[in-house]
């Protein structure tokens, strides 16, 4: 009897489906994502499961040829950083129907039914931007300097910068010069924009509210090019290396910090649970994609500037003290 039952339980342990997560990877537009998925596949490896990654290096055609290739190959959950945000429905329709999970990690995947979206609470992002700003130049010329919007994302930081400013615009304090959502999150897009805006337009701007640490560095290299000193709020995102370093060079003002350990980490254990058919209780948000409410698992963000630098991404382990110079 005793045989017996070790015998099912052998059998039917045999016979379970191998945990497969599949990751596509739409582009490598920040130093994030060459950290990223590496942290999300150690801990979905410890918990058992193996991950296909795919990565599309910014083409969109690519990404979604790819994407078909990870429906084929038998995984119970899809991750999707999607590197446009547009044309997925069709997509997440074929992965529902081969009984497939659909997330969509970081940035939204726009009028598609997908099941969950890991992310930050990206309207944060601008409010803390802005807020930061205002907070040192209540009054003054502002440059908004954005992603593309095929990243859903880009609009929602500028959305919350444009909350925090509206008083203050109303009151005629804060006047927005430029606007502008570049065409990528290239630092050479960026470089362009600003130069060009500087050389035609002979005016005092105050702040710069860049909404990644790759557009604020190549805003200062362009100030750089043109002014002696930059005497200018400039606000940016992801606490890259560089980003750090020219805050404590006193050249960018501020960067929002988003552990994208903790994000790669959660996304992962969840993922698994996902693929084990197990109910998951941390996606408590809701975010629009458009024509959806979806379940959101949302991490919150932090300011980080000369002042507590030491204490969030150094102390976090998210940086280590030898990559930046603290005496520049
Ligand atoms: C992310 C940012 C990142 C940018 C460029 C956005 O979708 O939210 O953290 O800097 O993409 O990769």
């Amino acid at each position: 009897m005793i045989l017996m039952l070790f015998m099912i339980v052998l059998v039917t342990a045999c016979t379970k489906e191998p945990l497969k997560i599949g990751f596509s990877v739409g582009d490598f537009s920040s130093d994030r994502w060459s950290q990223e998925p590496q942290i999300f596949q150690d801990e979905a490896t410890a918990l058992g499961a193996e991950v296909l990654f795919e990565y599309a290096y910014g083409d969109a055609n690519q990404q979604v040829e790819q994407v078909k290739k990870l429906i084929a190959s038998g995984i119970q959950v899809l991750i999707i950083f999607p590197t446009n945000a547009d044309n997925w429905a069709p997509i997440v329709e074929e992965a529902h129907k081969a009984g497939i999970t659909v997330i969509a990690y970081e940035r939204m995947l726009k009028n598609a039914d997908i099941d969950y979206y890991f992310s930050f609470f990206n309207k944060d992002v601008g409010k803390q931007q802005a807020e930061y700003a205002v907070n040192l130049r209540p009054k003054g010329n502002y440059i908004l300097l954005g992603g593309p919007t095929s990243d859903y994302n880009s609009l929602l930081f500028m959305q919350g910068q444009k909350d925090v400013l509206k008083p203050y615009v109303e009151k005629g304090d804060i006047n927005i010069v430029l606007e502008k959502h570049l065409a990528t999150w290239n630092s050479i897009d960026a470089y362009n924009e600003i130069q060009s805006f500087m050389e035609n337009n002979k005016i005092k701007v105050d702040d710069i509210l860049a909404a990644n640490d790759e557009l604020a560095g190549g805003s200062i290299m362009a100030l750089e090019m043109l002014q002696d000193s930059i005497d200018m709020v400039i606000t940016g995102q992801d606490a890259s290396v560089g980003g750090c370093q020219n805050i404590l060079n006193g050249k960018q003002s501020m960067t929002v910090y988003k552990s994208i350990r903790n994000l790669a980490r959660e996304a992962a254990q969840t993922s698994v649970k996902l693929a084990r058919g197990e109910n998951i209780d941390n996606a408590t948000n809701m975010v629009s994609n458009g024509t959806k409410d979806i379940p959101a698992m949302l991490l919150k963000t932090v300011v980080v500037d000369k002042n507590n630098l030491r204490e969030t991404v150094i102390a976090d382990g998210f940086l280590k003290e030898d990559q930046l110079n603290f005496n520049p």
